[in-house]
């Protein structure tokens, strides 16, 4: 161990090992590659004990110990694997299945269901209880406006109550009854509503909790995942976008210790049905459709053309997207302004994740040194101005008097109020269908991935800018995100998305 953390020397299944002290037990195991099943336990809540699913056998102790509450100790003798162990974990299994349905070839969880996995690895004996005599629960309850809850699948493990009280800091949730009729239910007059609802789905290790969102929408395994951060605000969250037959169908999120811990707030949770709906396809003109080439020649006709052009960049843009912006103007349109910002209301930020501004990049474009406000640029009177990411009528209608008489091209990946309004539209790819960075409110560049095929016409906004400037008869160079990025961080290498990641090798 390093970094001056105080460590202590114990034994785990014959070997000896290292952990931090006071670390626990199922913690200290999985540090060196030991997995010990759970339900109860999870990373991002304070330890409870109740489902006796991670004991393990520590010599000298009579008793078999909870792994998930017990701090490793120097010496210690520990066996995850023992017959007693595997015995003991036979019976929990048993015992968490009396009730269960076992529905699982209905259940929506199948896939990513722990009670399946660990029954699979662990009991696989038939039950002793026959279905009719089952206790039976309520099905398909209406717990709020992201959740569905089927009490019969329930361990009873109180994951999803220690979230709403612990993380979110409400008393939505609550175990009712005793023994077999013990369920889950909302505290009379209340639903489960708070804003960050949807991460009991996560938790929930079975099918008890499901998103009313995604319900029966794909089996998890036809899905494809990449790992991505969400556009909300200028937390930039750590998140997973999973995709099936092109389309965004779940978003869910990814564990990153120093930017959102294991959660999304609901509003980053369900921010995708834009990149599904309402796209732009292809480049259109006045006089109708236009072919990529055609769009780049006509831009370049109108740029050309233009006496005192504006372009404005969007805090939604990737660094290595605004880096081309900034090659753009230098290379092709070297007399044209540029300036930075949107009229994206703020929204009322929080003490758990949400931040008031809902820009992902806004750290980004001003270490690249193009703020300025668009407001102020548009007020000095340009006669052409090249909108790019930014939906400025969309965010404030007011908007409007700013752009009269002034002829408009945007980049945009939809069909959105400053598109529609625009004379020339170009397609971009959404940051789902593209590589590049944001760099959070705190400074922290995480980088996200492609999980979608462009659709349409639709091009990387690099790639744009490179196809109107090679018609202005300039060459940007290579305009991938690598080659990009690494011209970012030539000038401002604190943008790299590397810098911080040795600390918990989560991020990026
Ligand atoms: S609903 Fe899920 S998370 Fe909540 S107690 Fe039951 S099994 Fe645990
Ligand atoms: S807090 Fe912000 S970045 Fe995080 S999920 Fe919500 S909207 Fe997205
Ligand atoms: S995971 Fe330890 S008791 Fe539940």
């Amino acid at each position: 161990m390093s970094g001056g953390v105080e460590t202590v020397r114990f034994t785990l299944n014959g070997v000896e090992r290292e952990a931090p002290k006071g670390m626990l037990l199922i913690d200290a195991a999985r540090l060196h590659g030991v997995d010990i099943p759970r339900y109860c336990s999870h990373p991002g809540l304070k330890p409870e004990g109740n489902c006796r699913m991670c004991v393990v056998e520590i010599e000298k102790m009579p008793k078999l110990q909870t792994s998930c509450t017990t701090p490793v100790q120097e010496g210690m003798v520990v066996h995850t694997e023992s017959e007693r162990v595997l015995e003991e974990r036979r019976r929990v299994m048993e015992f968490l299945l009396v009730n269960h349905p076992i529905d699982c070839p209905i259940c929506d969880q199948a896939g990513e269901c722990m009670l399946q996995e660990y029954y699979m690895r662990h009991d696989l004996q038939p039950s002793r209880v026959e279905l009719e005599e089952k206790i039976h629960k309520p099905k398909r309850v209406d717990l709020g406006p992201l959740v569905v809850l089927d009490a019969e699948r329930c361990v009873l493990c109180s994951r999803c109550v220690r979230f709403c009280r612990d993380v979110a800091g409400v008393e939505e949730l609550a175990i009712k009854n005793r023994g077999g009729h013990a369920e889950i239910t909302a505290f009379p007059g209340r639903r489960l509503e708070n804003p960050y609802s949807g991460n009991v789905i996560d938790i929930c290790p079975v099918g008890a909790l499901t998103s009313r969102d995604f319900r029966f929408k794909v089996r998890v395994w036809f899905l494809k995942t990449a790992e991505s951060v969400c556009p909300g605000c200028e937390r930039g969250c750590s998140i997973h976008i999973e995709q099936y037959q092109n389309e965004v169908q779940r978003i869910r999120p990814r564990e990153n210790l120093r930017v959102n811990r294991y959660w999304i707030c609901d509003f980053g949770r369900l921010d995708y049905r834009w990149i599904n709906e309402n796209r732009l396809l292809s480049a259109e003109g006045p006089s109708g459709r236009l072919r990529p080439e055609e769009a780049d020649r006509e831009a370049a006709r109108l740029l050309r053309e233009a006496k005192a052009p504006l372009l404005v960049a969007s805090p939604r843009m990737s660094n290595e997207s605004l880096f081309a912006l900034r090659l753009f103007r230098e290379k092709a349109l070297p007399e044209a302004r540029i300036a930075g910002g949107s009229f994206r209301e703020p929204w009322e930020g929080d003490a758990i994740l949400k931040r008031p501004d809902r820009n992902p990049n806004r750290r980004g474009m001003e270490t690249l040194g193009l703020a300025g406000g668009p407001e102020e640029a548009l007020r000095a009177g340009p006669d052409l101005v090249l909108v790019i990411e930014n939906d400025l009528l969309g965010d404030r209608p007011e908007a409007k008097e700013l752009l009269t008489g002034k002829k408009v091209i945007v980049l945009a990946s939809n069909r959105d109020a400053t598109a529609s309004a625009a004379g020339l539209r170009v397609p971009v790819a959404t940051y789902a269908e593209t590589e590049g960075s944001w760099t959070n409110f705190e400074g922290i560049t995480q980088t996200f991935h492609p999980v979608l095929r462009p659709v349409g016409d639709s091009r990387s906004v690099a790639e744009a800018l490179a196809g109107i400037a090679a018609a202005l008869g300039a060459d940007l160079g290579p305009v991938d995100a690598g080659t990009l990025r690494a011209a970012v961080l030539r000038e401002a290498p604190q943008l790299d998305p590397a810098r911080g990641r040795e600390e918990d090798g989560r991020v990026g």
